[in-house]
């Protein structure tokens, strides 16, 4: 088996056929509800990789040709409002597809992790990986983790800073504006994520007050949505 990508949690692997492996390195993780939420989502028309076998970890699905948003912005061949459409439409189609348990009505099917890495730009359009976050709730609080992880980026140092905050500036005029209190909720479910690095953990104040600023929220003295 051929290693494509290693990230925070799993591997991928090319097991031929068109199709890839991706495998928990911790074995314990099931991803019997990952792979439910991937059905789901692409029965309502989101592009997501067709799953194809389910085993313990291992999650065995379509392999995607192509980029990921940011390769194709940093190489160029994706200019970055184009980019930013792009992920303000994968959320519009996210959120049109029915939450898969939560009965209120206010709730769909949240990604929780839709950024610019984990979209694959495909020849034939942007496709949707990564969704061991999904769950049910409201469309804001998706918007605002895609804010917060962004505004993230352009606190810390590292070679996409600009890019991001160029990307971010675009995206927010793209998306209905999350209330204030749903920016401070994104920013709690990153803080208790343990995947989180110490400099990521220290950029989230900053990058809280900067989306505070981006969406036009009033400081919490003023009255305030
Ligand atoms: N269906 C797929 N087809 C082709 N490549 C894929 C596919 N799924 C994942 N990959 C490759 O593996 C990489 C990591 O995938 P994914 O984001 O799902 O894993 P992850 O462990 O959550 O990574 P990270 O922690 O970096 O988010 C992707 O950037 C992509 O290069
Ligand atoms: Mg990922």
């Amino acid at each position: 088996m051929k290693l494509l990508a290693s990230g925070r949690e799993a591997d991928v692997y090319d097991v031929g056929d068109g199709r890839v492996l991706r495998r928990y390195r911790n074995g314990h993780r099931s991803v019997g509800d990952e792979a439910l939420v991937m059905r789901h989502a692409r029965q309502h028309g989101v592009r997501v990789p067709e799953v194809h076998r389910v085993a313990g970890g291992d999650l065995e699905m379509e392999r995607i040709d192509g980029p990921t948003m940011v390769d194709a912005m940093v190489n160029g061949a994706l200019p970055i409002d184009d980019g930013a459409v792009a992920l303000a439409s994968l959320h519009h189609d996210v959120h049109h597809v029915p939450a898969l348990r939560s009965q209120a009505p206010e709730h769909r099917l949240l990604h929780l992790d839709l950024h610019p890495y984990n979209v694959i730009m495909a020849t034939d359009g942007p496709v949707l990986i990564d969704w061991p976050h999904a769950t049910d709730g409201p469309p804001d609080l998706d918007v605002a983790v895609t804010a917060v992880i962004l505004a993230q980026v352009v606190h810390l140092p590292g070679p996409h800073a600009e890019l991001a905050a160029a990307f971010l500036e675009s995206f927010t005029t793209r998306v209905a504006p999350p209330p204030r209190q749903m920016i401070a909720a994104a920013a709690t479910r990153r803080a208790a994520d343990a995947n989180l690095t110490p400099a990521e953990h220290a950029a989230l104040p900053s990058a809280v007050a900067m989306l505070h600023q981006l969406f036009g929220h009033r400081t919490p003295d003023q009255s305030d949505s």
